[in-house]
């Protein structure tokens, strides 16, 4: 490196001779030499070019050495000051180092080599004074940019936190605006875990419960919802602990005003560890009460069918009382006269017992004898009247089986479940329902004699069993059409049993359900007859008494053009038992 190169230095100095020599020696080591022979050029030049070194004398006629130091001090104070000084002026010497010169030489400068020396002394000065500067200015400019790169973190840190402490609040927002949604539900709400301890709650249960929700927590639950000391036998929270699936209850729980549905629900903490079921009680009693009407409702309509069933069997039962009493009364009319033709025999005889007890019997009385026998056909009354008597007799039996059936079927049933005898209920329905039947299907009954007592609604099974033997009767009927050759299906009613369930089939061999009909027969006022023949509400009955009331099942089987088969299935024991 050519630390002189580009290297300014002002000579100062009054002997010609000596500046010469200093600033060929210089420029000779490639050093640009600015020369001044006094101070006020000295200072004119060390302002205007800054030179990297000066050489002045300390003290001339014209120089003034300690006044350029100081310039030199003021203007360019990097700039190492060399002072030339005469020997034997060292005080000033001193001073002129303490005020900041760099170094001196003393005259007269025999070597120059002296010089040189000093001046790359003072150069190796102004290098390592611009390489700190530099190495300032590198500084500098290092920790203005970690400066700025950390104002820029801070600023990205404050927006985080700013960001943070917005996410905070929403985060506290959403959690009050959560609680209070759930305690604005009016359904009480509870967290329970595995030790039937409540966790949380919300407000309304802690009212329900008739504490603080702070002392609600901790509480077992059983303690305050039921007032028992252990978890109750229907405890759906004891069934979720067992099968980790939901439970739902029906109870009747004063404290809790009432009817209430008890959902229980698992819940899992994060790894999906069960720890407890989230608690729902709500309150039924509004529905209670419409399941409560909509019954009153299916009992009137059950009852309005039945007596519009009554209405349309009345004409059909009229008839079947008719013909027996038509007969019956043919044959009093016959044993009217056969009484009148036997009293005038009766009489003939009396009038020949009378002659043999006066021993004066005439050959023309017993001649007037026979005459009336042969008059009154007696071998025929003999043989006609035991007969028409007995007829007479089953006509009047069967009138009095058809009103009794009448009134059986029409006799109010309890609103309880009673042990009934089913195959009875069937055979009351045939009866009164035959005119329905007759003309267009044979009925055959194929009932099983070791049938037990079922618990059922008589009334109501009476009904079921009228509609599926009247739509039985309709599908064989749409089945033979016209029919004038007068041929006839069947219609078959079959009852079984086990210590499940009491079965009662209903076959025919009409026309079967239509594909599309099929999934919605049991629908209210699902129909595919004309009006006024059906108004769908048959079989919407049946489902309902016998699915709804008795706990039982009602389907079908049926293959078009062939027939169809309705099994109901009621259940043995008691039925609809809601743990309560
Ligand atoms: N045994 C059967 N064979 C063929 N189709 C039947 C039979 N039973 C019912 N269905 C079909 O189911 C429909 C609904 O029967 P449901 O008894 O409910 O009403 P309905 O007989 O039409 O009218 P309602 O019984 O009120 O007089 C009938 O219209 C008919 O299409
Ligand atoms: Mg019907």
């Amino acid at each position: 490196m050519h630390a002189s190169r580009n290297r300014k230095i002002l000579i100062v100095e009054n002997s010609d001779s000596i500046r010469r020599d200093f600033a060929n020696c210089l420029r000779h080591n490639g050093y640009e030499v600015l020369e001044a022979m006094d101070s006020d050029t000295a200072i004119d030049r060390l302002v205007e070019q800054r030179p990297d070194l000066i050489i002045t004398d300390l003290s001339q006629p014209c120089v003034d050495g300690m006044a350029i130091l100081e310039k030199a001090s003021r203007e360019v104070p990097m700039t190492p000051v060399i002072i030339v000084s005469e020997t034997g002026t060292m005080e000033q010497v001193v001073m002129a180092l303490k005020k900041g010169a760099f170094d001196f030489i003393t005259k007269p400068v025999d070597n120059l080599a002296i010089l040189k020396y000093a001046v790359e002394k003072g150069m190796e000065r102004v290098l390592l004074m611009e390489q700190n500067r530099e190495h300032q200015e590198h500084l500098e400019e290092l920790v203005k940019k970690r400066t700025q790169e950390l104002e820029k973190r801070t600023h990205e840190l404050e927006s985080e936190m700013r960001k943070r402490r917005t996410v905070e609040m929403l985060i506290e927002h959403a959690k009050r605006e959560w609680e209070r949604t759930v305690d604005a539900i009016p359904d009480l709400i509870a967290l329970v875990d595995r030790d039937h301890r409540i966790i949380r709650l919300n407000k309304p249960m802690a009212k329900a419960l008739g504490m603080p929700v702070e002392k609600a927590v901790g509480e077992k639950c059983y303690t305050h919802l039921h007032g028992v000391d252990e978890p109750p036998d229907i405890c759906p929270h004891t069934q979720l602990l067992k099968d980790g699936k939901p439970h739902t209850i029906e109870v009747y729980e004063e404290r809790l005003g009432g009817y209430n549905e008890i959902i229980v629900t698992p819940y899992h903490d994060p790894d999906g560890t069960l720890i407890g079921s989230v608690h729902i009680v709500r309150n039924i009693n509004e529905r209670k009460q419409a399941e409560e009407e909509r019954e009153k409702l299916h009992t009137q309509l059950l009852h309005a069918q039945k007596l519009e069933s009554v209405g349309q069997l009345a004409a059909g039962i009229a008839h079947e009382i008719n013909t027996p009493t038509q007969y019956v009364g043919t044959n009093i009319d016959f044993l009217e006269e056969a009484f009148q033709d036997l009293a005038e025999l009766l009489t003939k005889y009396d009038q020949l017992l009378e002659a043999a007890k006066a021993n004066r019997v005439s050959q023309e009385l017993i001649e007037g004898i026979e005459e009336t026998i042969e008059e009154v056909d007696l071998e025929y009354l003999m043989g006609e009247v035991p007969q028409a008597i007995s007829q007479s007799r089953d006509g009047i039996k069967r009138v009095t089986s058809i009103v009794r059936a009448m009134k059986d079927f029409s006799h109010p049933g309890g609103k309880e479940k009673e042990p009934s005898d089913i195959n009875q209920i069937i055979k009351t329905t045939v009866t009164i329902a035959r005119n329905e039947w007759k003309y267009v299907s044979d009925l055959e009954l194929e009932l099983e004699d070791t049938m037990p007592m079922v618990p059922c609604l008589k009334d109501e099974m009476g009904q079921v069993i009228l509609n599926l033997i009247v739509n039985a009767a309709q599908a064989i009927g749409d089945k033979l059409g016209e029919n004038p050759e007068g041929e006839k299906g069947v219609i078959t009613i079959s009852t079984a049993w086990n210590e499940e369930a009491a079965e009662i089939r209903v076959s025919d061999t009409g026309t079967g359900i239509p594909e599309d009909a099929r999934d919605k027969v049991f629908q209210p006022f699902f129909t595919t007859k004309d009006v006024g023949k059906g108004t769908g509400q048959g079989l919407a009955i049946a489902h309902n008494v016998v699915v709804d009331k008795h706990g039982g099942t009602i389907e079908f089987e049926t293959e078009d053009g062939k027939g169809t088969t309705f099994i109901m299935r009621l259940p043995m024991d008691k039925i609809n038992q809601v743990p309560v």
